[in-house]
């Protein structure tokens, strides 16, 4: 580290420690609220992304693309529940079908005229869906999906990529995690097609599966190349494993997702998020010969329970929204609006010759303190997150809330107004803080 490198890290710690102390003072409901909670929940945390120093916000109240802290501050939401409240906070059509199922009972112990028009509104989008499965969230979607895998193949392998998220116990960022559930996984590079082959020559007979997202989401919002997707699919078919797509975060990408966009079939494809219409959801499914082994008619037939796997809010809401709210030309315009909001926040970056970006894709998009190419995980090695938390605390201070680790996902009622708000507010805190960003040259 040269002087002047060294003198602008030590002014940045000072800095990043005065915006933290601000946070504090202007929070104190909070501070307090997460400090009541931690007597039950560790840290006052029961969900670890939310989580960050030196306690996250608590959320009163959201209306619309906005939410009220309990301070009482008043933010444009552009995290968008990580992807899964595309819906925004209020929306009338969700809000009336969740009032009317409710108005119907709870619980009904029972199978309901909801789950299969759900089921086929779903089809019809992703039609490499032949047969599918709901589930209460992503992780178990790709839990079941692994599963099915594993029986349907008579294999123990599954091939994953460094940097990938599949759910709290499929997660493989930063070397993997203890808590994963223990399945043989080998773990390749993502976009490196040659590190995936030569990981299934040694291995392809005893691969159930390759599992993989079509960006890595939680990982950075970098995109698949499509020629890897491509090349998985092939790799997949010459040793017999499944090839399972994780579309929980890009199935919002397209009507049909990421695989429409790509022309990619995959043999499962695993759901969540948004499809609850914002309550809890997840979805697993694909070829029929693999999925039939779910029909309970079968005297081999594979277990999967799961009491609120069909409950009547998510089912009615999920259904109200796919079909009256979420068509593909809704989809593709907030799709579109995402791509010219993050070229005007890469934009406010060129400007002031500072080196971060934000990736992504459409209306998904990733805050980075590194303006290098980024294809996988391994190229965010020496991204500075000081310079994260810095941008992330000024942010909220002029208004606007995103992800503690930069992740923007935009809801529909986002529109051109609050896209040039958030730029407005990015140009402003990347101009007062210019000389604490990583500079280009
Ligand atoms: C790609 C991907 N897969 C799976 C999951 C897990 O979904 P859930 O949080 O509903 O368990 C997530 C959640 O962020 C995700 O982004």
């Amino acid at each position: 580290m040269n002087d002047t490198t060294a003198s602008r890290s030590s002014v940045l710690d000072e800095a990043l420690a005065e915006a933290t102390a601000r946070y504090g003072a202007r929070n104190p409901a909070s501070e307090r609220a997460l400090a009541e909670a931690a007597d039950v929940l560790p840290a006052g945390n029961t969900r670890s992304v939310l989580f960050h120093a030196p306690f996250p916000l608590a959320m009163a109240r959201g209306e619309g693309c906005h939410l009220w802290d309990v301070d009482g501050h008043r933010y444009l939401d552009t995290l968008g529940e990580f992807t899964a409240g595309i819906y925004g906070h209020s929306n009338p059509v969700i809000q009336q079908a969740i009032v009317s199922a409710l108005h119907d009972g709870l619980s009904l112990s029972s199978h309901t005229l909801r789950e299969g028009p759900l089921a086929h509104e779903i089809q019809r989008r992703f039609p490499g869906m032949a047969l599918l499965r709901f589930t209460n969230s992503g992780t178990e979607a790709n839990l079941m999906a692994l599963a099915a895998a594993t029986v349907h193949t008579g294999r123990r392998k599954v091939l994953v990529f460094d940097g990938a998220y599949h759910g709290g116990v499929l997660s493989f960022g930063g070397g993997g995690s203890p808590v994963n559930v223990p399945h043989d996984f080998l773990v390749a590079r993502y976009n490196d097609l040659e590190a995936a082959q030569t990981l299934v020559r040694t291995h392809g007979a005893d691969l159930a599966a390759i599992l993989v997202e079509p960006m890595l989401g939680a990982g950075g919002c970098i995109p698949g190349q499509p020629a890897f997707l491509h090349g998985l699919r092939a790799l997949a078919d010459e040793c017999g494993a499944l090839l399972i797509l994780d579309e929980v975060m890009t199935s919002r990408l397209s009507s049909g997702g990421r695989q429409a966009q790509l022309d990619l079939a995959p043999d499962l494809t695993t759901l969540g998020k948004y499809f609850g219409g914002g309550l809890s959801f997840g979805a697993f499914g694909g070829r029929a010969d693999v999925m039939s082994r779910f029909d309970p008619r079968r005297p081999d037939a594979l277990a999967h329970a799961g009491t609120f796997n069909n409950n009547t809010l998510t089912m009615a809401a999920g259904l109200a929204g796919l079909t009256q709210v979420l068509t593909p030309a809704a989809l593709d315009a907030l799709n579109q609006r995402g791509e010219q909001l993050r070229e005007g926040l890469n934009a406010v970056f060129a400007q002031h010759a500072v080196n971060l970006q934000f990736t992504g894709l459409g209306s998904v998009m990733q805050l980075h303190a590194t303006a290098r190419p980024l294809r996988s995980a391994a190229d965010l090695a020496g991204a500075d997150d000081r310079v994260k938390a810095l941008l992330f605390f000024d942010l909220l201070e002029r208004g606007v809330f995103l992800a503690r680790r930069g992740l923007v996902a935009l809801s529909l009622p986002f529109g051109d107004a609050q896209a040039d708000e958030f730029v407005a507010a990015l140009e402003a805190v990347v101009a007062a803080r210019r000389g604490l960003l990583p500079t280009v040259g």
